[in-house]
């Protein structure tokens, strides 16, 4: 893991990661009560800014928090963060909590929420992992209400280090014979020429990279369905990919210890990764939003 840029941002300063302090009582901290977006940044500009906002306030409105800035207002926080970093390629991390509170379940009335920002170093993906990472199947134990990118994570924690102790990379969660989503990624195969992945729902985060992908295909003439996708097509794809905003698009080579269909990074994984890096080297000119 990166380490953390040195300044960050809470509730309206910049200070050193070493300086900033949040209260005991943060429900943040008590409870898990907020939310929070990753977003990578190349070459000082915020990939997909507008849907990762769109997406945090959606996140918002789920645990009823009102949003304390708007679009603009975040630009220039996060433009900010950035540039106070050094510029360049970094991964930035924000969350929003319910603020501060003596403890109780129940909303507080007249409290603030807390805001904060950080930012860590963004290399490329390893060219090791593009040559193929192993996953492990487990039970989706989550809650209802996945499309909330909440930062209670404790059981995507549990399911991704029961993966690590498997020596996989990832964990694909299955719930009721049906695939979700990874533990901090989401899920797509390729079933003969179609590239299938779960439809969008309360059971799983609606990802940037994943509507990216999903966009890219289908411009490029890769025939994609959104659909539900169960356990038995995971097992017997030709491919399988997992994706988010810094693992990009990777190739899972081996599921439960048997490789997936040739055991080799696919051809229809080489054509979406193509599409993602012109994409990106676009992006990094200038030359799309
Ligand atoms: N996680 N599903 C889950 C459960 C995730 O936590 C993530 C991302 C994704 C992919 O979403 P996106 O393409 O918007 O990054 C799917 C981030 C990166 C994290 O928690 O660090």
């Amino acid at each position: 893991m990166a380490e953390t840029n040195e300044i960050v941002y809470l509730n309206g300063d910049f200070l050193a990661a070493t300086e900033a302090k949040v209260s005991v009582l943060d429900r943040g901290f008590v409870f898990g009560d907020g939310v929070y977006e990753v977003i990578p940044v190349y070459g000082g500009r915020l990939f997909r800014l507008d849907q990762h906002l769109d997406r945090l306030d959606q996140s918002l409105e789920g645990i009823r928090v009102a949003p304390p800035l708007d679009h603009k207002q975040w630009r220039g926080l996060l433009e900010e963060l950035i540039q106070r970093n050094g510029g360049g390629d970094q991964s930035v991390y924000l969350q929003v909590t319910r603020g501060v509170a003596n403890r109780d379940h129940a909303f507080p009335a007249n409290v603030s929420p807390t805001v904060f920002a950080m930012s860590s170093p963004l290399g490329e993906v390893p060219e090791e992992l593009r040559r193929g990472v192993s996953a492990v199947t487990m039970e989706d134990i989550r809650w209802k209400l996945c499309h909330i990118k909440a930062i209670a994570l404790l059981p995507n924690i549990l399911l991704r280090q029961q993966a690590i102790d498997q020596g996989a990379a990832e964990g694909i969660m299955i719930r009721d014979g049906f695939v979700t989503e990874g533990a901090a990624t989401n899920v797509f195969a390729v079933l003969g020429a179609i590239l299938v992945t779960p439809p969008k729902s309360n059971l799983l985060l609606p990802g940037i990279t994943r509507d990216l992908i999903v966009e890219l295909c289908r411009e490029g003439g890769i025939e994609l369905e959104e659909r539900p996708l169960s356990e038995e097509e995971l097992r017997g794809a030709d491919e399988v990919w997992i994706s988010s905003s810094t693992k990009e698009i990777l190739p899972v080579t081996r599921l439960d210890g048997a490789p997936v269909g040739s055991g080799e990074p696919g051809p229809v994984w080489r054509r979406a990764i193509a599409l993602y890096q012109t994409y990106k080297q676009e992006f990094r000119r200038g030359n799309r939003d």
